[in-house]
């Protein structure tokens, strides 16, 4: 996304002509005054109550929590389809045991980083399971996704390297790509014959081509039996981050490439424990000797601190009950059916997900603004996602179903969501104001 200055001297800046993107960048001559300006857009956003982001949580991300709702001023029980919880494992009483017994031996944090005395036995343990998960030689676990995607990318992409990125890929890819000074090329999301055009043209580049297992904003898969013999006759490296796939998708949890046997084709398999491991750090897995290479040049593993010993306790938890017991994961899949039925038979779009990641379309930022703040008043807490974040006209809810929701959980979100979506018949832009 190119770097965009707004002037903002001399405007009477209206809340319904801006969006986020507008406050990324001033040309003011103060270099922190767009943080003023960016706050009286905030206090007005307050004030028409559709600044629903970073409520302060009151309770643990179950299905039903307890939300601090600035717009009531209360704490109030919402429904919860906003959390990535989406085996329950974050509170499941084993892992949460494992992770009290590792904090009894290790105390809190492992105060240093993995090269120096940060490095537990247990991220060891957890490193090997992972490239056992992901089919792959070795794996390195890193503090979150994202600095993995930061770390991975940039430590080997350099100035004259192109990577190949599906335009809807996460903003953790591109930002690692820019850090190690290559540059980015786009193809049409999904969109095997627009990938081909734009490698022909990279003839005696090095290469590397980005795509999700399940798209993030999207809940599509990708089209990995299409996409990597392209990569593959074009002589392009091919990176999948498996982010919201894995423990999801392929029989052993593996991800997407997994699901189509395509494990042994990917370059660097990606992925973070913030989804369904239900916990936070992230991994990248490949062949022995680029993992080694990763843990010394990637600057995002070196220069931080590692992840705590009880984090990866609670993983090696998860992944063991994960082993043991399929049936979480079935009625992850039992669920997500249920909602894609119900969600298409109340007359909603959900696009062309196909997973448990479920956008909404709502249209423009504006009318996503006012359904999110009918639906927080009703009670359900989802993803309101709008521009940069997706196309202008592509706003939507994003759901995130659970295992863990009932039949009851679920007919109740359906129904607050068609119940606002029916009252927004004939609304226009700017008519609710006071
Ligand atoms: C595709 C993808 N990659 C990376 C990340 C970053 O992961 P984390 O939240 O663990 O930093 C996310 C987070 O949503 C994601 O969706």
């Amino acid at each position: 996304m190119a770097s965009r200055k707004t002037n903002f001297q001399n405007q009477k800046l209206s809340v319904d002509d801006v969006t986020l993107v507008d406050f990324r960048d001033s040309d003011s001559e103060d270099l922190f005054e767009v943080a003023d300006v960016f706050c009286d857009f905030l206090a007005e956003a307050m004030r028409r109550k559709f600044m629903v982001y970073a409520q302060p949580m009151m309770s643990g991300p179950k299905t039903e929590f307890q939300v601090y709702d600035r717009n009531t001023q209360s704490v109030r029980q919402f429904l919860n389809f906003c959390s990535y919880n989406y085996l329950g494992y974050s509170y499941h009483p084993e892992v949460m045991q494992a992770v009290k017994d590792t904090i009894d031996v290790f105390g809190t944090g492992a105060v240093s980083a993995p090269l120096f005395s940060g490095y537990s036995y247990l991220i060891q343990q957890l490193e090997e399971a992972v490239a056992e998960l992901k089919g792959k030689e070795a794996a390195v676990v890193f503090s979150t996704g994202y600095v993995t995607n930061l770390g991975v990318l940039s430590a080997l992409l350099h100035p004259g390297d192109i990577a190949v990125l599906d335009i809807l890929s996460h903003a953790s890819i591109s930002d690692g790509v820019r850090l190690g000074g290559a540059d980015i090329k786009v193809f049409a999301h999904n969109n095997p014959q627009h990938l081909e055009k734009v490698l022909k043209g990279l003839k005696g580049k090095r290469v590397m081509v980005c795509v999700e297992g399940v798209y993030s904003m999207d809940g599509d898969t990708a089209n990995l039996p299409e996409i990597i013999p392209i990569c593959k006759k074009y002589g392009a490296k091919i990176l999948v981050d498996e982010a919201h796939a894995s423990l999801i998708f392929g029989e052993k949890g593996g991800g997407v490439a997994e699901h189509f046997g395509l494990e042994d084709q990917v370059d660097i398999a990606i992925g973070t424990f913030s989804k369904s491991f239900g916990a936070i750090g992230g991994f990248a897995a490949g062949s022995e000797n680029l993992m080694t290479y990763l843990r010394m040049y990637a600057n995002s593993y070196v220069f931080s601190c590692a992840m705590a010993p009880h984090t990866a306790a609670g993983i090696l938890k998860v992944m063991e009950l994960f082993k043991r017991d399929g049936s979480e994961r079935e009625k992850l899949w039992e669920n997500t059916h249920y909602m894609h039925a119900h969600l298409k038979e109340a007359g909603l779009d959900i696009a062309e997900t196909k997973s448990q990641v479920v956008p909404v379309m709502a249209g423009s930022d504006l009318r996503l603004r006012e359904i999110s703040t009918r639906i927080q008043a009703k009670g359900l807490s989802t993803g309101v996602v709008a521009y940069p974040a997706v196309s202008k006209n592509k706003a939507r809810m994003r759901l995130s179903v659970s295992s863990k929701h009932t039949k009851e959980q679920m007919d109740r979100c359906v129904s607050i969501i068609k119940e606002v979506f029916d009252s927004m018949e004939g609304w226009e832009p700017g008519q609710n104001e006071e």
